[in-house]
């Protein structure tokens, strides 16, 4: 089963088995809310699009195996606040198939340079990285 590290939680990500499958991997935004991870900063807590795709403040960093970018994540990724330049993904559109780790960042759509928290490494690795 993936793992999901993201601020200091680890996550296993346990997936219930559907009659059909219509996607695979499990959705990132929901296994991080559901174990308690803060995936949205100050008051995006409240004023987000729960998960549609549109609003853009459940944006992350992922290093590891997740599905490939859909239209909805690059297009709200390519206006402002956020920059299609920059690395990072939205997570209600993002489906996990491997370990992962996850890194937020500063501002109302989690679009700034300064990490608000990041995965802490099972191995006691801890990266001091920050994306402008
Ligand atoms: S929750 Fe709005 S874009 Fe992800």
């Amino acid at each position: 089963m993936p793992k999901v590290l993201a601020q200091d939680k680890t996550i296993e990500c346990v997936e219930a088995k559907p009659l059909v499958v219509r996607h695979r991997g499990t959705n990132l935004r929901k296994i991080l809310l559901k174990n308690g991870v803060e995936l949205y900063n100050g008051k995006s807590k409240l004023i987000n699009c729960r998960g549609i795709g549109s609003c853009g403040t459940c944006a992350v960093l992922i290093e590891g195996k997740v599905s490939p970018v859909n239209w909805r994540d690059q297009t709200r990724r390519s206006l402002p606040p956020h920059s299609p330049t920059k690395d990072l993904r939205l997570a209600c559109q993002t489906r996990v198939l491997g370990d992962v780790r996850v890194t937020k960042f500063e501002g109302f759509w989690g679009q700034g340079s300064q990490i608000v928290w990041k995965s802490e490494a099972e191995n006691g690795e801890k990266g001091e990285k920050s994306y402008g």
